[in-house]
């Protein structure tokens, strides 16, 4: 018997079974074998336990990811979307207004102007690894990656440095979601009002103080003669310190892991730094840290067999798509020599990552060091949290031994 989702989607009885269950420890820790059901047995799939359409193929999400005309970021990007950001980020926009505000931001996120970080990120990666290489345990998370990203993410955007910890500690309870809160968490939504809070106070002083650094260009830059308003320019900038530390400490920690994982490849690296930035591709398709995000269908859509309805949500599953064997021959294995093209890893269209040339600079610059300096380490232990998250794959801790 047939029977009816919470939108009025019919639901197969299969369905019931639910192949993927969003809220979950077990889809925050390892995604990979729900992915595979999904591709194999659900390619189009109504969740009702999350009220949202799952795409997991290559093909799929690929081609959705580059029609924003049918599939919306207006609605908001996140699946929990956090209240009150909606329209005033470049994730939560459609053309033409997201191409005006992308614009604006895209000269400071071009590779060509991004040079100047490799000396603080160098700086700020000799200094906490000079504390590590002193002990024979450390966490790569609280330790490395999140002191790196949020010290070089702060000097670009021109913010004053701020305990990495506490930072990214607020960046954690922002995108941390659970199925009964959904958007009515209170403790993700003052983690964000106190990021918000913080740079706005930030963005006032350089109105009336202005400075050589993204804020002061986000300020005093129009779109179509207007000047973008405050809250623009806050919420813009609160999206760069969440997207930016979250997605690129989440992306070098699970590196970290694949390479523990992978002696082999960690010591083919640590002996040939050049394949640094093609390891980085590959862990971008194995497990990237921004594994699912939303759209908001603007028609109907008919895809194998089912019919999504205009207002419907949709996830852009990159996480799945990046382990299509489709698309990528055995998926499932970390291959250092694969050089995967076109993975979806930064997403893809209009929306792909701005901070890309970015997150690959620090990556590459930070981890060549690290192998330098720890050529040989492996986890202590599996059973580490990950964050309860609905959007992102983002270990608590990752607890490394040396030697
Ligand atoms: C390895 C690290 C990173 C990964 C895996 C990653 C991944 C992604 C993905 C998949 C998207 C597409 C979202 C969508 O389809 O709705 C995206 C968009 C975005 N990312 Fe990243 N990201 C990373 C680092 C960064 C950094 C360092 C920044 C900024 C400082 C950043 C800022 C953004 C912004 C602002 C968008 C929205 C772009 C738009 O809608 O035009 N990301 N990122």
């Amino acid at each position: 018997m047939r029977q009816r989702g919470i939108s009025g989607h019919e639901i197969e009885p299969k369905q019931m079974t639910e192949p993927i269950t969003l809220y979950s420890a077990e889809i925050d820790r390892d995604p990979f074998p729900a992915y595979q059901n999904l591709r194999d047995h659900h390619p189009c799939y109504w969740s009702s336990s999350a009220n949202i359409w799952f795409l997991s193929r290559y093909d799929d999400v690929s081609k959705a990811a580059q029609d924003w005309q049918t599939y919306s970021s207006t609605s908001g990007n996140l699946i929990d979307e956090i209240p009150g950001r909606t329209g005033g980020t470049l994730g939560t926009t459609d053309p033409p207004r997201h191409d005006r505000l992308r614009a604006l931001a895209q000269v400071a996120f071009a590779r060509k102007n991004l040079e100047h970080l490799v000396a603080p990120s160098r700086a700020v990666a000799a200094r906490v690894l000079d504390q590590i290489t002193a002990r024979d345990q450390f966490d790569f998370v609280g330790d490395f990656s999140s002191q790196v990203t949020v010290e070089t993410l702060f000097t670009m955007l021109g913010l004053p440095q701020k305990n990495p910890a506490e930072i990214r500690h607020d960046v954690v309870l922002a995108i941390s979601t659970d199925k009964a809160a959904r958007g009515k968490n209170p403790a993700q939504n003052a983690a964000f009002q106190g990021l918000a809070d913080f740079i706005a106070a930030e963005v006032a002083h350089r109105r009336k103080n202005p400075a050589d650094d993204l804020i002061t260009r986000l300020a005093e830059a129009q779109i179509d003669g207007d000047r973008l308003s405050d809250r623009e320019v806050v919420l813009t900038t609160s999206m760069f310190v969440v997207a930016g530390v979250e997605s690129l400490s989440s992306f070098m920690s699970i590196f970290a892991m694949n390479l523990a994982d992978h002696p082999d490849i960690r010591r083919r690296i640590a002996r040939d730094p050049t394949l640094m930035p093609q390891a980085i591709e590959e862990s971008l398709r194995f497990n990237t840290s921004a594994q699912r995000f939303k759209r908001t269908l603007t028609r109907d859509v008919e895809m194998h067999g089912q019919t999504m309805k205009a207002g419907d949500g949709v996830v852009l599953a990159y996480g799945a798509a990046n382990r299509d064997e489709r698309k990528f021959p055995n998926a499932e294995v970390y291959d250092l020599d694969r050089k995967p093209t076109g993975h979806l890893g930064f997403g893809a269209g209009k929306h792909f990552c701005i901070g890309n040339s970015l997150a690959r600079l620090i990556t590459q610059t930070s981890m060549n060091m690290l192998l330098d300096r720890i050529p040989e380490f492996s986890l202590t232990r599996r059973d580490f949290d990950w964050v309860p998250s609905s959007n992102f794959r983002s270990p608590v801790t990752l607890p490394l031994q040396i030697g």
